[in-house]
């Protein structure tokens, strides 16, 4: 060991990650009744499964209760069912059900790719997931079959000080708002973490390291990669169990942004702060007017009714649209300075801020290159006394032609009224009839929590921390 004087800030951080293990640390009581039920539930349900002839294979507990590396604040027990890999997809889904509710109590179905049980198990929240017993995680025949590699993965290489580093890494990830796959979070999930804690050996060496990633991220031998990467991908880290799948894939950009930057302002100023809740408030629809009268800019809502989707299958579809809405008002002629989007339980809402209401009087509108046959065409229907010509038309410095026009609207909200119908909207989000999605200027939108959300994307964007006291 040498034994230099370690930096101030190192000390520090030494005692603020110390002081938050040990607060976020669950009791050995608490431990001791996780791991009670990790035993008695499995239990439980081979009971079950040989009253009722199932087929079930395997019953275990795996995801964080599974290894001691959940935030006991939100804890929900992983209760993995796995049939044999031929049983019909519809039986497995009946039998799993099945197997669940007689478990659980207030059993509720959910679904991800397939449908689930969520439900309680002496005072725990539980989801009882089936999935298909399968030999080789590689070649997994639901997106579930790879959890139990990953316990068996993960459990043989933590000790009990990465189990702590694990929940740290947790709760900085939950300070900044980034924990979480879920698709309305696009944030990391827990096995990601594990597996970043574990490559680095602690929340501080993971930090070092991050704080001088660049976007995208690859921490792997890129022979090693997954293939088929998206092209927005924000970090690339293979699953150990199956070399065809990157861990990431859940995480955006903007996220990993966060975490990189937070890193960096970390490590320079560690404090306890670091590791409390920060993701910032909703933004009022009256304080939204104010700033944006400040700015001297205008914003545009656009409200839709909200389809009868799970938020996971409805959030990817709710940013397509944003950027959709986006794309259509930047190509009408208006600089779009942010955009912004959210769903509540009755409605979605996109926020846009353009630099000003109106755009141009005047279209420009491109003609063909001289010489070339489509000139002919083009001089025949714009020279014939069209009213909208406002001048031309005239052949351009680069020797093509044009001609100048005027738009028949200029408000942005007529604009995207007129547009709506040939948006590519999400699947679910194209409104049944036309004139469903209300269009309308910020000073008159309907209050409501997705719009406060989507404002804040639109007119709050500051880094979270600097506002902690
Ligand atoms: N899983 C996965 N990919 C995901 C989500 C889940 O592979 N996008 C698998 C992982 O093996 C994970 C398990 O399903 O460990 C349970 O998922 P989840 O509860 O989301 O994660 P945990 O690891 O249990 O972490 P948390 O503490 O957040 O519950
Ligand atoms: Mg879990």
């Amino acid at each position: 060991m040498s034994s230099s004087p370690r930096p101030p800030s190192e000390v520090a951080a030494d005692r603020v990650e110390a002081a938050v293990a040990a607060r976020i640390a669950p009791s050995p009581d608490f431990l001791a009744r996780v791991e009670r039920i990790r035993s008695e539930l499995p239990e439980r349900v081979r009971e079950v499964a040989r009253a009722r002839s199932s087929p079930l294979v395997r019953a275990l507990v795996a995801g964080s209760a599974a290894r001691g590396t959940f935030l006991a604040d939100r804890l929900d027990i992983d209760l993995f069912l796995l049939f044999p890999p031929d049983l019909p997809r519809d039986r497995l889904r009946e039998e799993g059900l099945a197997l669940g509710r007689a478990v659980l109590t207030d059993p509720e179905t959910r679904y991800a790719e397939h449908p689930y049980l969520r439900g309680r198990y002496e005072g725990f929240s539980v989801d009882a997931v089936p999935g298909f017993a399968i030999a080789d995680p590689s070649h997994p025949l639901s997106a579930v079959d790879r959890t139990p590699f990953h316990q068996a993965y993960l459990s043989e290489r933590e000790t009990p000080a990465l189990v702590a580093q694990v929940r740290l890494a947790k709760q900085f990830l939950r300070g900044l708002g980034v924990y979480g796959s879920e698709a309305r979070t696009e944030g990391f999930s827990g096995y990601l973490v594990e597996l970043l804690v574990l490559k680095y050996g602690s929340l501080r060496a993971l930090l070092s390291a991050a704080h001088r990633w660049r976007i995208p991220a690859r921490l792997m031998d890129p022979r090693d990669e997954a293939p088929r990467l998206p092209e927005d991908i924000a970090l690339v880290l293979t699953d150990p169990v199956d070399p065809h799948r990157n861990v990431a894939t859940a995480l955006s950009r903007r996220n990993l942004g966060v975490f990189v930057v937070a890193a960096g302002a970390y490590l320079e100023n560690p404090a306890e702060s670091w590791f409390e809740v920060c993701v910032p408030s909703p933004l009022s629809r009256a304080e939204a007017v104010e700033r944006a009268t400040r700015r001297a800019s205008h914003v545009t809502v656009v409200e839709l009714p909200r389809p009868d989707l799970v938020d996971d299958t409805l959030y990817p579809q709710i940013r397509k649209a944003e950027g959709a809405i986006a794309d259509e008002v930047r190509r009408a002629g208006f600089e779009v300075l942010g955009s912004g989007s959210a769903a509540d339980t009755v409605r979605v809402v996109v926020a846009l801020e353009v630099a000003h209401r109106l755009r141009s009087p005047v279209r420009r509108r491109d003609g063909p290159p001289a010489g070339i046959d489509r000139v002919g065409e083009f001089l025949a229907k714009w020279s014939s006394g069209d009213p909208s010509v406002v001048q031309g038309p005239f052949v351009r410095e680069d020797g093509s032609l044009g001609v100048e026009t005027r738009w028949p609207e200029r408000e942005v909200e007529a604009v995207l009224r007129a547009g709506f119908d040939r948006l590519s909207l999400g699947r679910n989000l194209t409104p049944s009839e036309p004139g469903r999605a209300g269009v309308r200027p910020l000073s008159e939108a309907t209050d409501s929590p997705a719009l406060a959300e989507a404002l804040r994307q639109v007119l709050g964007k500051r880094l979270p921390w600097l506002d902690r006291s």
